[in-house]
């Protein structure tokens, strides 16, 4: 069970850095075009929050699971980086993306902003949000 969320965390989350980068660049081009935030918009925008939402809820049923997460936490677990970046960065700095991630859809929802308006708010919180997933990536896993 615990490996079979760990793989399942694992493939989503490289699955979400490359959805993320798509609709940023498919956000960023009906910006530039000056396209209306039509269902193109609305779908890549959507497709984002439920795959971050997925997620993170897989994520905190791990932090109960996996002996790396509350499991592992002591006052000796904290002066430990490895230790420390699963028990406290990786989660608190995931659902900040994901709080992030939620603000811009909800902005973006505003049918009374303009177009231009409703892209540029997307493009700065999934920005954002894609830049905090990306450095909280245990990158070193694979090094
Ligand atoms: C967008 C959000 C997130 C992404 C992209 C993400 C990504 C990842 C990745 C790629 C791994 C490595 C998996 C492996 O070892 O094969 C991992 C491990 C882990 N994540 Fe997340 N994560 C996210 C959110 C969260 C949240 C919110 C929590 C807890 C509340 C969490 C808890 C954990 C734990 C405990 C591990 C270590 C599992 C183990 O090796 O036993 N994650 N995460």
């Amino acid at each position: 069970m615990l490996n079979f969320i760990k793989e399942f965390h694992n493939i989503i989350g490289m699955v979400i850095l490359f959805l993320l980068l798509i609709i940023i660049i498919g956000i960023l081009i009906n910006l530039l075009l000056k396209k209306p935030f039509g269902k193109f918009s609305k779908i890549l925008t959507l497709s984002g929050l439920i795959l971050v939402h997925l997620q993170i809820s897989f994520g905190i049923i791990l932090y109960f699971l996996s002996p790396l997460g509350l499991e592992n936490f002591s006052g000796d677990s904290m002066k430990h980086t490895i230790s420390r970046f699963y028990i406290v960065e990786h989660p608190v700095g995931m659902i900040l993306a994901a709080v992030l991630i939620t603000i811009g859809y909800k902005k973006a929802k505003n049918t009374k902003l303009s177009d231009a308006k409703r892209h540029t708010r997307v493009l700065i919180y999934y920005g954002i949000g894609f830049a905090l997933i990306s450095y909280l990536i245990p990158w070193f896993l694979w090094n």
